[in-house]
């Protein structure tokens, strides 16, 4: 059996999903979650593109202390020296230097000629080994490269010192039997490479990221490359749990593994998920709602009869516990904190403290309170943003289906203490909440998208509410939880608007707004 490394980009390549902005803070939890999750390396972000992923890369480089911390950079010395100020202090620092291969960038993008490629990322990767003790470099758009020719760009980065070479299919455009070609090719055509690490880089614009990452598993490679849930660029990056679990389920077929700690992935997913405000769809593999539901009455009778008709993985394995009843209203403090240490919180006392306010509001309202409550609970706290500006204090609403729907919204500001007040008519109970909220802070935004969704099951169920909310140029992503939907409802709102102030006090540099190019 041998392994396959794990390089996870959920915060640099899964960043790049429209509308996902994370703060330096959420950056580090996440990055400290991976490396809970046994990944072996972290791409923390693009340290030369803006002020705020530098200070993230740095940040995360300083955090974790186990997993390699990776800077993507162009193939200029000024990103190269970027990410090594980013990294320097980090215990195991890597920089991933790509430049486009494909004729189609070359001509189009960067309007290089073959040999111009080859000088520009030889220099790249000369430079970036003065500092570095690990340096990949990617040949963006390999997909599409001439086979011929992607060769030779092998052989000139493993000349140069590069030390792993990833070969990306930027635009998820290859089946995967193309893909795992690629890497039959290299190790048969171009010399050396056996001293060099490869690895995969899968996107999904036709389905295929993780059937393309796997097809390369089985052509040899020694890393791959994708993000929790599968965020990332248009359609995403390759899901890094469905990647890891069809190894485990299908140990014998592909006689490899990773060195994930399986249990970390669903407690990792919702984190991704809470973070980035991306929802998780219920039908998606390995994390999704329904991934472990059986509906139908045959499936529900085999289940019973044993797990194995109908179920490859247990949902236990990958984090997920059954529900269980826990804790109620009469529950004390010691037996709050034995649940959350249990679940894996270490949290202190000032921290139980707060949380132990919470869930007793919680609990006068909900009769059962499970698991799942629990991790939402302490999720919805530890989420909140660092900056936040605007707490909510209480949301009222009149409601009748005869009548218009008025809401009434008290907010404290967090950065002044003021206590703000107002109340609005809408059309629906939503819009008169949102417009009573938009008339405190004064913010203009667009609702593009609202969804709720149960995270429990049963009537009193806690609600969770992710929107989407459009300012100017800017996208961000807002979620709240409640038993109540409209208080999550108003509690999303709020968090998107948080997340808006906090944007705009981000600016990008002038560097990344004129860079020109693609990451994906
Ligand atoms: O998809 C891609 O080509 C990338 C590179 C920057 C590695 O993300
Ligand atoms: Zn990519």
């Amino acid at each position: 059996m041998r392994t396959v490394e794990i390089f996870d980009t959920t915060l640099r390549d899964g960043e790049q999903s429209p509308g996902v902005n994370l703060s330096t803070s959420e950056k580090v939890e996440i990055a400290l979650q991976l490396e809970k999750l046994g990944v072996n390396s972290i791409e923390a972000g693009f340290a030369a593109s803006s002020p705020g992923d530098f200070q993230s890369v740095r940040a995360v480089a300083k955090k974790v202390k186990r997993a390699t911390v990776v800077s993507l950079s162009r193939s200029v010395e000024k990103d190269i020296d970027a990410s090594w100020e980013a990294l320097k202090e980090a215990e195991s620092p890597c920089i991933h230097i790509f430049l486009a291969t494909s004729p189609i960038h070359r001509k189009y993008k960067l309007r290089m000629s073959k040999e111009e490629v080859l000088e520009t990322l030889d220099r790249a990767i000369r430079y970036a080994r003065r500092f570095f003790p690990k340096v990949e470099f990617s040949a963006e758009d390999a997909g599409r490269t001439e086979i011929d020719y992607l060769c030779q760009v092998a052989e000139r980065a493993i000349a140069a010192g590069a030390d792993v070479l990833n070969f990306p299919d930027t635009v998820g455009y290859l089946t995967p039997e193309e893909y795992a070609d690629i890497f039959i090719q290299l190790r048969r055509r171009v010399p050396g490479i056996e001293k060099v690490k490869l690895s995969a880089h899968c996107h999904n614009d036709l389905g295929m990221a993780v059937a393309n990452t796997l097809a390369a598993i089985q052509a040899g490679v020694d890393q791959v490359e994708g993000t929790i849930n599968g965020i990332g660029e248009r359609a995403g990056n390759a899901a890094i749990e469905e990647v890891a679990m069809a190894l485990k389920t299908r140990e014998s077929y592909y006689q490899a593994a990773t060195t994930l700690n399986h249990r970390e992935i669903a407690r990792t997913s919702r984190l991704v998920s809470k973070l980035t405000g991306m929802f998780v769809p219920g039908n998606k593999a390995i994390v999704g709602a329904n991934a472990f539901a059986h509906e139908s009455g045959i499936h529900q009778d085999g289940i019973l009869k044993h797990q194995s008709t109908y179920e490859i993985i247990r949902p236990e394995t990958v984090g997920f516990e059954k529900s269980r009843l826990v804790l109620g209203k009469h529950s004390g403090r010691h037996a709050f904190r034995d649940h959350l240490s249990a679940l894996g919180y270490r949290l202190t006392d000032e921290q139980i403290n707060q949380l132990f306010v919470r869930f007793k509001e919680m609990a006068d309202r909900k009769k059962e309170i499970t698991d799942q409550d629990l991790i939402a609970l302490v999720e919805e706290k530890w989420g909140e943003p660092k900056t936040e500006v605007y707490a909510l204090e209480w949301v009222q609403l009149s409601y009748g289906n005869q009548s218009v729907p008025t809401a009434s919204v008290r907010l404290r500001n967090a950065r002044t203490g003021e206590i703000l007040e107002e109340a609005a008519c809408g059309n629906g109970s939503l819009d008169a909440i949102f417009k009573a909220i938009d008339r405190i802070t004064g913010e203009e935004v667009e609702l593009v998208d609202c969804k709720i969704v149960s995270v429990t099951r049963g009537k009193d169920a806690l609600g969770e509410v992710y929107v989407q909310l459009n300012q100017k140029e800017l996208t961000v992503q807002g979620r709240g939880v409640s038993t109540d939907i409209l208080e999550a409802s108003a509690r999303a709102y709020i968090d998107g608007i948080n997340r808006l102030i906090q944007c705009r006090g981000e600016k990008p540099s002038e560097e990344k707004e004129t860079m020109g190019v693609s990451m994906g």
